[in-house]
């Protein structure tokens, strides 16, 4: 019985993220940028499938621009799981993408949290969020984040996580500028460049004015990586502007790029302006969708236990109940 149960695929969602806001500090010994972040996840999601085999660990992805072989974050994580934990299993790994790929959303980091997370329940290891979390930081600044999810701060590399009292509820709009941008590339853009960083701590202002209940801050927030990702990027300015105007125009709480691009993304209160918003993107012949964000409890109840007898929670991930961004006109690829 219990071989029968290991021996079914488990499915899952790695959600996106969005950074509502970015500040760079400093550079650090290791090579790695001191950051400040707030993360949050949203509804748009990769699809992942597990199925236990023999001992190869292997990779099938729908999207030609993912590696199928062991630089994927993916297989990186599960050899790594398998090293760590002592256990000889293989599994096969089937990746459908919807994440834009190299977008600043997470989507690889995500995958490699998903897979982590997956198979300490098919392998049956029990080590839990934070029992993954040393392999986690060890493949990437913001695996540890996809550990936790929800509306959370980002300190050191990104990867020390803490998830704040309040969680954010609003409708996302991403618009995808269809222009893949190395992470590595546009912090080394950053460090070139002679302005001198603020340091206003804006995210611990935004935080602060949140938690006293003086409505939400959003004006506060922005992104370090925003100008550097632009001056990599400089055939994008035109495209930014004319997303952020969309948005902003359409009454977006905030409208940022996420993380170092070149996804941007605005957030709403109001689910008709974000239905506009993105009809006005798709107009004008961007890629946009819409979705939700996703809290901390949404983000726990994926990777829940299966309650006996109910289809919910990881294995049964289809029944749509977080905000299934197939269902608000995600366009698909
Ligand atoms: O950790 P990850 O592989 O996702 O980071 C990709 C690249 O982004 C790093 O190689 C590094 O150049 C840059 N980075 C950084 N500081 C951070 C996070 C990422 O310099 N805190």
């Amino acid at each position: 019985m219990a071989a029968a149960a290991a021996r079914r695929p488990l499915h899952l969602r790695a959600h996106a993220k969005v950074n509502l806001g970015l500040e760079v500090l400093g550079t650090r010994a290791d090579g790695y940028h001191e950051l400040r972040t707030l993360f949050q996840t949203i509804s748009i999601h990769d699809d992942i499938v597990l199925r236990a085999q023999g001992s190869e660990i292997t990779i099938r992805c729908d999207h030609p621009a993912v590696p199928t072989d062991e630089t994927n974050l993916a297989v990186r994580a599960a050899r790594d799981l398998r090293r760590f934990a002592g256990v000889a299993h293989g599994v096969a790994i089937t990746l459908t993408k919807r994440i834009p790929v190299a977008g600043g959303l997470g989507g690889g980091s995500s995958n490699a949290a998903a897979v982590l997370m997956g198979l300490d329940r098919l392998w049956r290891l029990g080590l839990g969020p934070a029992g993954l979390h040393p392999l986690a930081r060890r493949l990437g600044a913001d695996v540890p984040y996809f550990l936790l999810g929800g509306t959370a701060l980002g300190l050191g590399r990104g990867d020390e996580v803490y998830p704040l009292w309040r969680q954010l509820r609003a409708e996302v709009v991403v618009v995808d500028p269809e222009r893949p941008l190395s992470t590595a590339a546009v912090f080394r853009r950053l460090d070139a460049s002679l302005t001198a960083r603020d340091g206003t701590n804006r995210i611990f202002r935004f935080i602060s004015s949140d938690l006293a209940g003086h409505g939400t801050a959003f004006p506060i927030l922005s992104n370090d990586l925003e100008r550097p990702a632009l001056e990599e990027a400089p055939d994008l300015a035109a495209r930014v502007d004319l997303i952020r105007g969309i948005l902003i125009r359409e009454g977006a709480l905030m409208a940022s790029l996420s993380g170092s691009g070149a996804s941007y993304f605005g957030l709403f209160d109001d689910p008709s302006r974000a239905r506009k918003a993105q009809l006005r993107l798709v107009a004008r012949g961007l890629k946009a969708w819409r979705g939700r964000t996703l809290s901390l409890d949404q983000y726990r109840r994926l990777w829940a236990p299966p309650a006996r007898g109910r289809a919910r929670g990881v294995g049964q991930g289809r029944s749509g109940q977080h905000g299934d961004h197939r269902r608000q006109g995600h366009p698909g690829r």
